[in-house]
C-alpha cells in the first residue's frame, strides 16, 4: 500500500513510524513533512490541495492520512473524495466540530451530551449579563480556530468581561473572535480520549493525558502540549463506558442524522468532574503530543486501522493495542512558546544500552535538515522523546534517559510528565 501523510509535525512523524513497521505499507510520502520525515519516506512540497490530489492520483496513492486540523476545515477530504481517492479524515462540514466552538457547543446541546453551561453570542451586553450569573473563574472562548490560543480562563468577572470585549471588538483574535462562547469553569482532571471513526462505528484508543502548560506542576503559559502518556489510570472501565454511551454513540448517531457522518479521529477533550465526564471540546484529529504516545501502543497494522476507517469498514477490523505504557516528553526550543529561537544543531548520542534502545525513540517535529546533512532545531516544539515500558514509571524513566541523550542549544522540557499518574 502507498500512503500519503499530510502535515509536518511530531504527530505525522509518529504516524509515519507506525506505517513504517507495517509490512503492508510499501512507501510513505509526507506533504510537506519535516527535516526528519525524509528518513521514513519522501517529502513533497505542494502548492495546494488540488495539486496534491493530482499527485496522489498519478502516484497511485492508496490512502491519504491527514494530521492537522487546518486542511480538514479547508475541505481537503471533500476534494480528495471528489477525485475518487481514499482519504482518512472528516469532511469540511464534519470538521466544524473543531472549526467552530459554537457549532460544537450547539451540537452537544442538541444531542444531550454533557458539557459546561454556556451561551454563544456576538453581543457584549449578552456576554456581560451571562457572566454576572456565573461564579469566577469564568471561561471565554473565541468561536473560530486560533491555534489553541482562543481560550481565556478569567479569574474574576471583571477580567471575563475584558476578555469578551477584547474578542468581540476584533482586537484579540480578529475574525475568529467575532462570536464567542462564555461558559462555566469545570473543576476536575483533564483527559484526551481518541476514537477512530468510520461514520458509523468507532475504535476507542487508550486514554491519554496531555500537559498543556510550559512548566512543571502545570504552571506557566499554555502551549500546544509539553508531554503526554497513555494509557492513564485516571480512566477506568466505568469512565470508558460512560464516554461510549453518553458521548461517542450520540455523537456518531447525531452527525449521521444531521447528514454529516463523522469519519476520522474524534478527539474528546474531557474534564472528569467528580467521576462524571464532561466535554470541554472536540477536535477532529489526533492531539500532538498524544499521537506520539498512542501510535507506539498500536499492535494492529496502522494501515488496517486507517484504511478500514476511511472506507467505512471498521466493523470488519479487530484493532489491538499493546498492554504497555508510553510516555512522551516534548523537547522545545529556548524561546518556546513566546517567539522563535535561533536554529540550533541537534546531536543525539549513540545509545549503547540495549533495553533503552529497544524501548525508546524520538518523534521529530520542528526540525530542518541543512545541506550539510545535519539536523537543526528550527521550530518551537522540536522533538518528542518517547519511552515504552510495562509500567508508567518504567516508560517515564526511559523517556527521560533518552532526553538526556539529546542535545541542542537552548533545549527545554518539563521534568514531571505523567506526574498525576505517579502520585502516591
Ligand atoms: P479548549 O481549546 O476548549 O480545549 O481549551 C483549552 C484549555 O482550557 C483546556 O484544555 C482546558 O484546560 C481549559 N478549559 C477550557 N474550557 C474549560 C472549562 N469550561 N473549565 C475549565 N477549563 C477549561
Ligand atoms: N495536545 C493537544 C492538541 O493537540 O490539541
Amino acid at each position: 500500500m502507498k500512503v500519503l501523510v499530510v502535515g509536518s509535525g511530531g504527530r505525522e512523524y509518529s504516524i509515519g513510524l507506525a506505517l513504517q513497521r507495517d509490512p503492508a505499507v510499501e512507501k510513505i510520502w509526507f506533504a510537506p513533512g519535516n527535516g526528519a520525515t525524509d528518513e521514513l519516506g519522501e517529502n513533497l512540497s505542494f502548492a495546494g490541495y488540488k495539486e496534491l490530489a493530482e499527485f496522489a492520483r498519478e502516484a497511485g496513492i492508496d490512502l491519504t492520512i491527514v494530521g492537522p486540523e487546518a486542511p480538514l476545515v479547508d475541505g481537503i477530504v471533500d476534494l480528495f473524495r471528489e477525485e475518487g481517492l481514499t482519504i482518512f479524515g472528516p469532511s469540511a462540514q464534519a470538521a466544524q466540530l473543531e472549526g467552530s466552538k459554537i457549532f460544537m457547543k450547539n451540537f452537544l446541546a442538541r444531542h444531550g451530551i454533557p458539557t459546561a453551561r454556556y451561551i454563544e453570542t456576538d453581543s457584549f451586553e449578552k456576554a456581560e449579563a451571562f457572566i454576572e450569573t456565573l461564579d469566577a473563574p469564568i471561561v471565554v472562548k473565541a468561536d473560530g480556530l486560533c491555534a489553541g490560543k482562543g481560550v481565556i480562563i478569567a479569574p474574576s468577572k471583571e477580567e471575563a468581561k475584558e476578555a469578551a470585549r477584547g474578542m468581540l471588538s476584533g482586537e484579540s483574535f480578529g475574525e475568529a473572535g467575532s462570536k464567542i462562547v462564555v461558559e462555566e469553569f469545570l473543576d476536575g482532571y483533564e483527559l484526551s480520549v481518541f476514537a477512530v471513526c468510520d461514520g458509523k462505528d468507532y475504535v476507542i484508543l487508550p486514554a491519554a493525558q496531555d500537559h498543556k502548560r510550559l512548566l512543571n506542576g502545570d504552571k506557566g503559559p499554555n502551549t500546544g502540549g509539553m508531554g503526554a502518556y497513555a494509557p492513564t489510570p485516571l480512566a477506568d472501565e466505568e469512565l470508558y463506558r460512560k464516554l461510549e454511551e453518553r458521548v461517542l454513540r450520540p455523537t456518531l448517531d447525531g452527525m449521521e442524522a444531521e447528514g454529516m457522518p463523522f469519519s476520522g479521529v474524534l478527539f474528546l477533550g474531557v474534564m472528569v468532574v467528580k467521576g462524571e465526564p464532561c466535554i470541554l471540546e472536540y477536535n477532529v484529529r489526533f492531539g500532538d503530543p498524544e499521537c506520539e504516545v498512542l501510535m507506539p501502543l498500536l499492535k494492529s497494522p496502522a494501515s488496517e486501522l486507517f484504511y478500514k476507517a476511511a472506507t467505512g469498514r471498521l466493523s470488519e477490523a479487530t484493532i489491538e493495542f499493546h498492554d504497555r505504557y508510553a510516555v512522551g516528553v516534548v523537547v522545545a526550543s529556548k524561546n518556546y512558546p513566546y517567539k522563535s529561537s535561533p536554529p540550533a544543531e541537534i546531536i543525539v548520542d549513540e545509545i549503547h544500552h540495549e533495553e533503552l534502545k529497544a524501548n525508546s525513540h524520538i518523534s521529530y517535529a520542528g526540525v530542518t535538515r541543512e545541506e550539510d546533512g545535519k539536523l537543526y532545531a528550527t521550530g518551537g516544539r522540536v522533538l518528542v522523546c518517547v519511552g515504552l515500558g510495562d509500567s508508567i514509571r518504567e516508560a517515564r524513566d526511559r523517556a527521560y534517559l533518552l532526553v538526556g541523550q539529546v542535545h541542542f542549544a537552548g533545549k527545554q522540557c518539563r521534568t514531571d510528565i505523567a506526574y498525576q499518574a505517579l502520585q502516591e
